[in-house]
């Protein structure tokens, strides 16, 4: 026996959204951005899976990309923020990291450390003002990383602040400010698009696009799904009804009694709460499936449990019948935008709680 609630994660959707990233772009190779655990879906699980597909993966830490190696990923890593402590450079010749530059003191505890690294990612800032060096230190930047001889190749990179709003300059500036700072430095590959880029704006031909969020089939623009936007939702949160009852018009549910029955209907208590990763926030009307019917949040979210409105009165529901949270016909991102959040965030604080199963299509892993 054990609690019923599922995180199955499909890895050959995974796969399957990193080749239309790369169909997208096609002169570019690719970044399977993985950090943060694979965005809730698991990072060892997902790199073994896409190891000997990718070009190199991507994580936010050292941490991270030791993980995988540990795991046996043998595919190039990068460290989108570098190295946080200079000791960390000789880890990274060890087990062959790229990483990115962004400051003065990375590049100086780089020259310090007389590591050998094969790739150098040195950050521009093009407006986004959260880490990188400017359009004038730019090319010190790449000289010293030359004259170092502790470097196989540099690469410019930059992060877009607004990609994900079309209707927002900001990107094209930055595509600008990025193309006058390549000028300055002369021959450079270059990385700048996240999924919003590789799905929507023009981005540089050649060099290396970062998809994340896409891999994951959730789109990131707030008003259209990942499913509608051609990719394969890789996540399906599932879990069962542990208990039923009818309530009346005027009933009172849940924690503070916040939700009040409008009419009389059932109610479904299912195992899944915010100690899982379901969103505290979710608003009453929150959609999901149980046994396959629409059915919506009715109350406050507990840590371990949410109570669940059966449209009509008279629907049958037994105990142990399946409740889709997101996945399939649910997008995560309705119910991200019903908690007054995004999609990335749900699947990212997904906890070690529920029972994680990874499938490939239709076969069990
Ligand atoms: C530097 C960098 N590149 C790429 C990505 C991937 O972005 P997305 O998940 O929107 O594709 C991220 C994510 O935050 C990032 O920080």
């Amino acid at each position: 026996m054990a609690r019923p609630l599922t995180a199955t994660v499909d890895l050959e959707a995974i796969l399957q959204n990193y080749r239309y990233a790369k169909k997208l772009q096609p002169t570019c190779k690719a970044f399977a951005v993985v950090k943060s655990n694979a965005y809730g879906h698991g990072a060892v699980e997902v790199s073994r899976y896409l190891d000997k597909e990718v070009d190199a993966f991507a994580v936010a830490a050292i941490e991270e990309a030791i993980a995988l190696r540990d795991a046996g990923v043998v595919s190039p890593i990068l460290l989108l923020e570098g190295v946080f402590e200079g000791e960390e450079w000789a880890l990274c010749e060890k087990h062959g990291f790229w990483a990115a530059i962004e400051n003065t003191q990375q590049l100086d505890e780089l020259r310090a450390s007389h590591a050998k690294i094969e790739k150098v990612f040195l950050k521009l800032d093009s407006g986004m003002h959260r880490l990188g060096v400017d359009k004038e230190a730019a090319p010190s930047f790449v000289t010293a990383l030359k004259e170092s001889g502790q470097v196989g190749e540099v690469v410019l990179m930059t992060h877009f602040a607004c990609a994900d709003d079309l209707s927002d300059l900001t990107t094209m500036k930055q595509l600008a400010y990025f193309e006058q700072t390549r000028q300055l430095i002369g021959d450079i590959e270059s990385s700048v698009a996240n999924s919003a880029a590789i799905m929507k704006w023009s981005v540089p031909e050649g060099g290396w696009i970062r998809p994340g969020i896409m891999l994951y089939g959730i789109s990131p623009f707030a008003e259209v799904s990942g499913r509608a936007m051609g990719l394969r939702p890789a996540m399906t949160l599932s879990s069962k009804v542990i208990s039923t009852r009818k309530v009346s018009k005027g009933d009172k549910v849940g924690y503070g009694l916040g939700y009040v029955a409008a009419e009389d209907h059932m109610l479904a208590t299912v195992a899944v709460g915010y100690g899982d990763g379901y969103p505290r926030h979710a608003e009453n009307g929150t959609p999901m499936l149980v046994g396959g019917k629409p059915a919506c949040l009715a109350g406050r979210v507990s840590m371990d449990m949410i109570t669940v409105r059966m449209q009509d009165y008279s629907a049958e529901l037994a105990m142990g019948e399946e409740v889709v949270l997101w996945g399939g016909d649910v997008p995560v991102e309705e119910v991200a935008d019903y908690a007054g959040t995004i999609g990335y965030e749900l699947v990212t604080r997904m906890t070690a709680r529920p029972h994680y199963r990874y499938t490939r299509g239709d076969h069990s892993q």
